[in-house]
């Protein structure tokens, strides 16, 4: 079942420019110019329900623009937008019972006071009862680690647990669908991890659907099947992550435990990545050498405890895609 469906979404940017100096600040209030950003030049696409959706592209192509359109928060200059049945912007009161937002960049929390405070003024605002707040705040506490701090005042708490803290303001109501723009931005390793699971946690458990925004591509590969690639305000790919992988590159790398020490790895095709004492890692182009064909040189010229193949990392394939 689609439960977000786009077509045809434009957003023209009409922002007034103006030189710098004062001069030119005052000639700016009579003498107005204007330029126009064509942020989103007509993108379709649909979300089916408990779908986690990595949306992703380089700076500017048009990410956050698509997230604050679809979660109600900016109008369109064109295009239909259903989601949940509802149009976010028309029916914006309504709309935000079922949906939850998280925006990396912006603080979302009331500042002064603590978390635990904002989230029982959530919990009246939702008309959450009393049983079912205690239980999944006491869920979300456990699985983001968070018990230790929710008691602080906002502006004291560090970006990540700020962070974690937004996210379980934003999902108490359990809402059926939830846009996260950078949530794992100038998080530390243990914190995207405890984030993810949660991600992953929430949609297993309770169907949520999630649209991801992030530049970090480990959140793409440990949370979405599908991508959606944006550049320059247009799709550019929408689909498998997987299949993006094996068609945009057509390599693989191969890492060799080696029992000997050997140099002068030598095949077409191949090109070898780093050489130690007791391994080597080899970049394998699959157009002009087939595996097996790099096996059966292995075997015949070196002694070996293992091996494995894998594919080349994600950035790699992703920085193709962008640049094209
Ligand atoms: N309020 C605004 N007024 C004018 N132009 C804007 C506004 N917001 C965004 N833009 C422009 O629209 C384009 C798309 O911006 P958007 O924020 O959607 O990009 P993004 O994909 O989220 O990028 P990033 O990865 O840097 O967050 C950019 O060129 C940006 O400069
Ligand atoms: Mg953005």
């Amino acid at each position: 079942m689609a439960i977000i469906k786009i077509k045809n979404l434009r957003k023209v940017y009409k922002t007034h420019k103006r030189e710098a100096g004062l001069f030119n600040a005052v000639k700016s209030l009579f003498v107005r110019h204007y330029e126009t950003k064509h942020a989103l030049k007509g993108i379709s696409f649909e979300v089916q329900k408990g779908e986690i959706v990595g949306f992703i592209g380089p700076n500017g192509a048009g990410k956050s623009t698509t997230i604050k359109v679809i979660s109600g928060v900016l109008f369109p200059t064109e295009g239909e937008v259903n989601v949940l049945g509802f149009t976010p912007w028309k029916d914006r009161v309504k709309y935000v019972e079922n949906i939850g937002v998280v925006f990396g960049q912006k603080p979302q929390l009331v500042w002064d006071l603590p978390p635990i405070d904002s989230y029982h003024l959530n919990k009246d605002i939702y008309g959450i009862p009393e049983k079912v707040f205690n239980k999944r705040l006491n869920y979300m506490i456990k699985l983001l680690d968070i018990g230790d701090f929710i008691k602080t005042p906002a502006r004291d708490l560090s970006l990540g647990e700020r962070m974690k803290c937004k996210l379980v303001a934003a999902m108490l109501h359990n809402p059926k669908l939830v846009f996260l723009d950078e949530p794992t931005i100038g998080l530390d390793v243990i914190a995207k991890d405890k984030l993810r699971d949660f991600i992953k946690d929430t949609n297993k458990r309770y169907g949520t659907t999630f649209i991801i925004t992030t530049h970090d591509m480990q959140d793409i590969e440990r949370l979405c099947k599908r991508i959606i690639i944006i550049n320059h305000g247009e799709i550019v790919y929408d689909g498998n992550l997987k299949h993006i992988k094996s068609k945009a590159l057509s390599s693989k790398v191969l890492d060799v435990k080696l029992l000997e020490s050997k140099d002068h790895f030598k095949l077409k095709g191949c090109r070898v990545l780093k050489v130690g004492k007791y391994g080597m890692k080899i970049k394998v182009d699959t157009n002009v050498t087939s595996i097996k064909k790099v096996m059966d040189y292995l075997v015949d010229n070196y002694d070996f405890a293992d091996l494995t193949i894998s594919d080349p990392p994600i950035e790699e394939i992703i920085k193709k895609i962008y640049e094209k």
